[in-house]
């Protein structure tokens, strides 16, 4: 399962990547207000950190403006791809756009029937909101099942990218489920790591290592 960065704070996408955790990055509307920068300038700089695909968000509502973005981001850097909301607009900007041979990220999924659509539609990712599904009570992570089985009932392509990732749990979960790509800031991907027996073992060695009193350097 790849793992991309859903964040455009560049020191903290730098330090995952410099540990090969990177395979992508997803910013939104609202992870670009967070990092107080230049939408263009902070989309680039990421570009040139990252190989991996980078999802940049159009803004426009209509099919002729969202393309136009979309140009003018994928001209930013060959990796960038344009992320565009699961409309029907966005679909038919998703269909020209990747007919023109980008990578093109659909957002704002939270149906089955939104990502057979946009599967059609020639979407390379299909963005389901895992948590926010979980925040009106609904199971995000019975979506990302449903998805996984009608897509590969057909063998399309897209490639499920599971977004608006929470906690350890979620990945976890879409890992086992399936999801081809999981999203998640970088606090959710650092806590990867944690676990409280991990703590309590070190803990318990370091004492027993000072009993010894040795000293390795
Ligand atoms: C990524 O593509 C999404 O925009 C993001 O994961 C949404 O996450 P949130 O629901 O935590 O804002």
């Amino acid at each position: 399962m790849k793992f991309f960065v859903d964040s455009a704070d560049v020191p903290a996408i730098a330090e995952l990547n410099d540990l090969g955790m990177v395979d992508g990055v997803t910013t939104n509307p609202s992870l670009i207000l967070k990092s107080g920068r230049d939408i263009l300038e902070v989309t680039k700089e990421i570009c040139s950190i990252v190989s991996g695909p980078v999802s940049a968000e159009v803004v426009a509502l209509t099919a002729p403006e969202m393309i136009a973005e979309g140009r003018k981001l994928a001209a930013l850097a060959p990796n960038i791809a344009v992320k565009v909301p699961l409309t029907w607009d966005g679909l038919k900007a998703c269909k020209v756009l990747s007919g023109e041979g980008f990578m093109v990220n659909v957002t704002l999924c939270f149906s089955v029937n939104q990502a057979l659509i946009a599967a059609k539609a020639g979407a390379t990712f299909i963005s389901p909101f895992v948590g926010r599904l979980d925040d009106i009570n609904l199971d995000g992570l019975d979506l990302i099942g449903d998805i996984r089985t009608v897509y590969d009932n057909y063998d399309y392509k897209t490639q499920i990218l599971a977004a608006s990732i929470r906690t350890a749990n979620h990945v976890k979960d879409c890992a086992l489920i399936g999801a081809d790509v999981i999203t998640a800031p970088p606090g959710v991907i650092k806590s990867l790591a944690s676990h409280v027996l991990t703590d309590k073992g070190l803990e318990q060695f370091l004492k027993d290592w000072a009993k010894t009193g040795q000293k390795i350097l």
